[in-house]
Formats: C-alpha cells, structure tokens, sequence
C-alpha cells in the first residue's frame, strides 16, 4: 500500500487549502510582488502577507494598507497582524475582513526585541491568560477563519506550544501552524519535531509544521513525522522559488519538474524588474534585491561570488548587469566543458 500523506487540508467548508503548502509569513520579503512570483511559478495552496502592526491597521494607516494589498486571483491569502491589546488586535482583524482576506492570523512567533518588548509576537506564549482574551476577541470580531501562528515556546525549558495550541483552539482559532523554534533560539537550535507532533496530537483544528523545510524530502519527512495537516514554507521559498512545486510532485509520487539555469536566470531577473516597478527609489529597490539575493542565489550554480557583488552594488543596475555577466559566465563554461556522462556511461562507451 503507498503511504497516504495529506495534499490537502480544509480549515472550513469556504476554505480549503490545496495543496496543503502555505508561504510563511516574512516581514519585508511576502510582500505582493514576491507572493505574485510564488503564485506563477504554483505549487503553493495559500500565502501570507508579512506581519502588520494591528494599532497601524486598524487606525487605516498607509504603510500598514500597503502591506495588507493583494491581488484579488491570489486568493487563499491570510492577513497577519501582531500587537498584544485585544480590543485593538480585534479591531485589526475586523480592518483585515473589511479588505477582503481570506483569512486573518495572530502572530506569537516574532523574536525581535522590538515586538517582544512590547508583549506582542512570541513574548505572548509567556502570557497564556492574555492569549486567551485575544483569541476570544479576534475571533468574536470577524466572521471569515481566524487562525494563529507561533513557535514552540519562549525557551527550550519552558516549551508550552500544546497549552497555547489548545487555548487557541478552545477560544476559536481554526487551524495553527508551530514553528518547532523556541523563542530564545531565533534561527538555531537542533530541529525537534515531538512539540509539533504533540501539538498535532492535542487540537483538532489543522495544525501545519513550519521551520526548516525547503525540498521534498524535508517535507515528507516532516509530515511523516508529525502527522501534521500541512506545511509552512519561508526562508525555503526565497531560497528555491521553485519549492512549492518540487513537494506538491513528491506528495503525488512525482519527481520533482526540472528547473535549469535559464529559467532561473529569467525569473530571478523578472522578479527584480519587478521590485523596480513597486519601489520607485532606487535605494530601496536595492536594498530589496540584497535582502532577496542572499538567500536566492544559494540556488544557483557557483553563486557565492555573484552574492558578494550585489551585496557590494551601489545601484540596481549595477547589481543587475552581475546577474547577466554570471549566467553569461555559466553559458560559456558549460559550452567548453560539457556535462561528464555518469560513470556507467562512460564505461560502456
Ligand atoms: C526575513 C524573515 C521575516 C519574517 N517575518 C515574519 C513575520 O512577519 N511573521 C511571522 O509570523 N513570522 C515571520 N518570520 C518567521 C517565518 O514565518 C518562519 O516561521 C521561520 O522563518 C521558520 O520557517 P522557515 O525555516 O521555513 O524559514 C520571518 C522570517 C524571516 C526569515
């Protein structure tokens, strides 16, 4: 019998999520114009905006309106917003249903000292009366699927994702991703699956499993291991653009679709066009470019060196004409010295 993973997950009867991949939440990177390049390329069943203050929200501020703007085919699209006070986070939730999301979620995994500080992202697990009345509020405030997003706890000593997963759900959040991350770990630590697993185990909404997956096999690893109803994809997808698709193939049994050099090349190029488009100030369409690079060209053949020019660029264009001088460079070099057929090849010929 082949192993039956999920592909799907259903949050309520008017939304379900298909595949069941869902684009990581991620400040100054999911906004419209990168979440347009994961929607083309596919693969991806839902997408998040970054985090947005609900205060900024809620009182309509432009900033705050930007960042909650999405394209109406992009649909399944959740609105994530943070801050610690419910009446104002309620009334976040109910700015992000009047704008028409799909969905709307409480951030309680931001690290940053500056969320922290004030009680909001992570700094809420330590607070679990206080989660309480927010999800109350948020979910008597809105009418559309109201879901949650955290890590496993403040510090690995003090992991409490089940008692805030089941809180959530006893106060009506609908689905809840975990990132398997203490707070206190950031980016680090050892992966560990058990608190996603027993999160899993504890609520009956859909639970997705985030951190750390960025190809096939980590995902079906991580859903082999967890039972989890889906998967939550960040750094992975600046990373490998790409990634939704590889997995959705593997769930099905498929190999993953072949993305060569060119195609790379093309969309890594239409994407900075694109930036260009939506950041009229040349500084800050570079300053894009290099958030974005640094995790992108990993992707790349021999792209260490490309990285460090555009980090070292001083105008877009710059930055630019490296990108065409590498592929160029990967052109020749592949002309002069074709691929080495595999050994058994060699040997027969
Ligand atoms: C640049 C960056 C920005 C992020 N911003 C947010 C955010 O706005 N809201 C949020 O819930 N998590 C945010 N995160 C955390 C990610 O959503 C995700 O939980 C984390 O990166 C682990 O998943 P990954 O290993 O797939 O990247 C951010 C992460 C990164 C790298």
């Amino acid at each position: 019998m082949p192993e039956a993973l999920p592909t799907s997950y259903r949050v309520r009867d008017d939304l379900v999520i298909s595949p069941n991949l869902v684009l990581a939440p991620m400040e100054g990177v999911t906004d419209i114009t990168f979440r347009r390049l994961i929607r083309q390329i596919g693969g991806c069943g839902m997408t998040f905006t970054e985090f947005i203050p609900a205060a900024g929200l809620s009182r309509g501020g432009a900033r705050e309106l930007l960042l909650a703007t999405f394209d109406e085919a992009e649909r399944p699209i959740t609105i994530q917003v943070f801050g610690n006070d419910p009446t104002v986070l309620a009334e976040g939730a109910r700015v992000a249903q009047d704008l028409g999301a799909s969905a709307v979620d409480l951030n309680m995994g931001c690290p940053s000292k500056r969320v922290c500080a004030h009680s909001g992202g992570s700094a809420l697990l330590k607070e679990p009366l206080l989660v309480a009345r927010i999800v109350r509020a948020m979910r008597a405030a809105v009418s559309i699927p109201f879901t949650v997003k955290m890590r496993s706890g403040w510090e690995p000593e003090r992991e409490n994702a089940v008692e805030i997963a089941r809180i959530a759900e006893a106060e009506g959040a609908e689905a809840i991703a975990v990132h398997w991350r203490t707070r206190s770990e950031k980016y680090g630590g050892q992966r560990r699956l058990d608190t996603i697993a027993a999160v899993r185990q504890a609520v009956g909404v859909p639970v997705l499993a985030n951190g750390d997956i960025v190809d096939a096999p980590s995902a079906l690893h991580t859903l082999r291991q967890t039972g989890v109803h889906g998967l939550m994809i960040g750094r992975g997808a600046i990373k490998n653009p790409w990634v939704f698709r590889e997995i959705e193939a593997a769930l099905h049994g498929l190999a993953a679709p072949i993305v060569d050099e060119a195609e790379k090349e093309r969309v890594l190029l239409a994407y900075f066009d694109a930036i260009r488009e939506t950041f009229r100030h040349e500084k800050a369409a570079l300053g894009r470019f290099k958030k974005i690079s640094k995790y992108f060209i990993d992707g790349i053949r021999d792209g260490e060196s490309l990285k460090v020019q555009i980090l070292r660029s001083q105008t877009p264009d710059e930055a630019i004409g490296h990108i065409h001088e590498h592929f160029e460079g990967l052109k020749v070099r592949a002309v002069r010295a074709p691929a080495m057929p595999p050994r058994a090849e060699r040997a027969r010929s």
